[in-house]
Parts: C-alpha cells; structure tokens; sequence
C-alpha cells in the first residue's frame, strides 16, 4: 500500500508536468507579445487587420486559435480539471487506496493515515502550484503578475478634526491678545472643581454639573473653571491666562455630549472692569466669526463670579432677524462670563480690595456649531469621513 500511494505521488507529479507541457500557453503568449512587439498599437492594430484581412471572422478565429495550439485556456482548464477529477475526486485513485485501508493491520493503520495524508497534500500543492503558474503564463493574474493599465491607489490625506481646529483657532485669537496658555488635568480634585470656586459640598449649583466620580473625592472636571484656582495658587497677579481643555459631564443630546471642550480665560490685575471683560470678548467674536456680530449679555448665575452673564452673539446664520438655528430669538449663546468673586481671590490668598478680574468659559464645540452651521453636536463624534472630511 505504501508503494500504491507512494507511485500515485510521482504519476501525479509526472502527469501535472505533461499538461501544457509543450509550452504553448507560453508560447502563445510569446506570438501575442511579438504582435504589440514594437510597442506600437497602431502595429498591433495592423497585424490583427491583417489576420482577420480576408474578411471572414471565421478565418481569423481559426488563425487565433492556432496561435494558442494545443494549449488554448479552455482546454488546460479542462485538463487541470481532469486531473483533480483523476486523483482527488470522490472517486479518484487517492479515494480507491484509501478504501483499501481497512485491509492492512490495525496496528499499521496510523503510519499509512500519516502517509496517505502526507502523499494528499502534497498531490494538492503541485496541483495548486501547476495552476498557478500556468494562470501566470497565459497573462493572467498569478503570481507575480502586474496590470499596469489599472489605476494608482491615491493615499488618503489625513487633516485635522473640525473641533481641533476651531480649538487653535480661539487660543490663536488670544494669544494675538496677550494671553498665555495653561494646560490642567482632566481628571481633577473635588476641591478644584468646586470647593475652590465657591461651590461647597452640598451648593446646589453642583446639580448642574453632574458627572463622573473616580473616588468620592476625585472626579473628572465638568468645566475648565478649576485652573483659575490652580494658577492663582502658584502666580501672582497681573495674569492674562486661557486654559484650553476636555471636559466632562453626564449630559446627552443635540447640543450636549458627556465629553466637550472648553476654553477658559481670565485676567487679573488691578482695576480691571466688566468693560474690559466686554472689550475682550467683542474682539473675540469679530475675530471668530469674520463679522461685526452684536454681544448680548444676559445676567446669570456663576458662584465662582459676580457679577455674573451668559454672553450672546446675535446670530450668525440670521443676522438677528430669527430663524431656526436662534428658535426666532435671534441671538445664540456662546459663553458663560462674569468678574472673578473676591471669595475665589481669598481661597488663593489675594486681596479682592487690590485685585479684580474678569473670568469667562466657552464650549468649543457651540463655536464650531455656530460657525458651520451644524445642528446636531453629535456629528463631531460619529467619526464619519463623510463629514468629517468638509473640514
Ligand atoms: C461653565 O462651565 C462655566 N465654568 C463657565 C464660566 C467660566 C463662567 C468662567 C464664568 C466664568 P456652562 O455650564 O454654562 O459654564 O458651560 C459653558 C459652555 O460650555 C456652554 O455655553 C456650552 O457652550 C458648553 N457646554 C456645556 N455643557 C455642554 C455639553 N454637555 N456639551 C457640549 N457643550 C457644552
């Protein structure tokens, strides 16, 4: 039985090699090469006219058909097929000695399934390795073969996401104004986030900002507000500071994520006013949004500032008229603001009699809403080329 499967092997491996074994396949290919040889198609245009010259389609199939011989894919494709048909069929010479296994003794068996198996595989990968290569002389696409007509892959050009670059284009819009940038943790003390802004254990104030607790006293900031404290500390006035950064807090919807980003000003010295605050920021917006816009400002509620407002342009897609993007109102909001509370002065040790400030946190995501005229904030996050890709 090792003998049987043994000679299968070899007449395999011989048979194989008979199969378009006269090169025509690849002399087939040589005739077509010589026909475009000169690299002209107007030549090999020529030469095919002269074949089909005569007139008769017929003729000309017969001339085509003599130039691949014996050898014409179809026919190779059938006798590859004969062969897998031969040796690996159902009913193939392997199946035929594998039937007789149950003839040889029990304790033989293993070492001929071991050597059945080896003599199978290796039957198979000359006849995958025959077909390969034949695919590869008649032009086809095997190993090594190379379409040069087919056209480049063009490399997609990465750029950066819109929020990015709304978010350097404000902290360049302050910096231009004499602001330095000051970058906080993330992930912040309890006693950063609020005690430290006026907002004790218990204010109600911290209901607005609901968020993510890592331990009782440590949780991710819900604004960038806490760097006001953490300059403050370690400086000494006059400060002309932004604190650029992500923020968190448990808020999902069209115009809220639970990650955001905001961007934090203050500047402190003595006698600054809230007309400063209002100097600052109409130069922000003109500069941001390329216009003349109006500023509103409301009067609102800060602990960590007073007096406090929520700071309005009017809008940018009507002018001020309403529409649906201000709800008719025709003003958005952009920012909360207000002038830094002399208890925030007294937490850091300054003297709120020698020092004023003003202090003011925009959402860097509503700026890139308003400036493009996005009205579902969660478009940012999809990670969608398709608009992504405007930016
Ligand atoms: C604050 O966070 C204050 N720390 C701002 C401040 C700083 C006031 C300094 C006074 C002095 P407020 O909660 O309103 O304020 O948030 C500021 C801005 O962040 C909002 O105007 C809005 O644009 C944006 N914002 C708030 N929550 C979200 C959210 N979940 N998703 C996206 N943007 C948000």
């Amino acid at each position: 039985m090792e003998q049987k499967l043994n000679s299968l092997l070899d007449q395999a491996k011989k048979h194989l090699e008979r199969i378009a074994g006269d090169g025509a396949l690849e002399e087939a290919k040589k005739q077509f090469d010589r026909i475009a040889g000169d690299g002209t198609l107007e030549e090999a245009k020529k030469q095919f006219d002269r074949i089909a010259g005569d007139g008769t389609l017929e003729e000309a199939k017969k001339q085509f058909d003599r130039i691949a011989g014996d050898g014409t894919l179809d026919q190779v494709k059938k006798q590859l097929e004969d062969f897998r048909i031969q040796y690996l069929g159902r009913k193939g010479e392997f199946s035929a000695i594998m039937q007789q296994l149950g003839t040889i003794p029990v304790e033989e068996r293993p070492r001929f399934g071991q050597l059945a198996n080896r003599v199978k595989a290796e039957i198979e990968k000359c006849f995958e390795a025959k077909k390969a290569a034949l695919v590869d002389s008649a032009g086809g696409q095997g190993p090594g073969f190379v379409d040069l007509s087919l056209p480049g892959r063009v490399p997609e050009r990465g750029r950066l996401h819109p929020v990015t670059q709304i978010m350097a284009e404000v902290c360049g819009i302050f910096e231009a104004l004499g602001f330095s940038v000051a970058e906080g943790p993330d992930v912040e003390h309890d006693y950063y986030n609020f005690e430290a802004l006026n907002i004790p254990a218990h204010h109600p104030a911290r209901d607005m900002h609901d968020t993510f607790y890592v331990s009782e006293s440590i949780l991710l900031r819900t604004h960038t507000s806490p760097m006001q404290a953490r300059i403050m500390e370690n400086q000494q006035p006059p400060l002309r500071v932004i604190a650029p950064g992500k923020v968190y807090r448990c808020d999902s919807d069209i115009t809220h994520t639970p990650m955001f980003h905001q961007v934090e000003g203050f500047l402190v010295d003595t006698k600054v006013s809230f007309a400063d605050l209002k100097g600052i920021l109409t130069v922000f917006t003109q500069k941001m949004f390329d216009k003349d816009l109006p500023l509103r400002f409301r009067p609102s509620f800060f602990p960590f500032t007073e007096p406090s407002a929520e700071v309005d342009i009017a809008c940018v897609m009507c002018g001020g008229t309403g529409c649906r993007v201000c709800k008719q109102t025709g003003w958005l909001e952009i920012l909360g603001a207000g002038m830094i509370d002399p208890e925030v002065f007294r937490m850091v040790g300054y003297d709120p009699e020698l020092y004023s400030g003003f202090a003011f946190g925009l959402g860097i995501e509503r700026i890139a809403m308003l400036k493009y005229g996005i009205n579902d904030i969660r478009l940012y996050y999809e990670n969608d080329l398709r608009f992504l890709s405007q930016f």
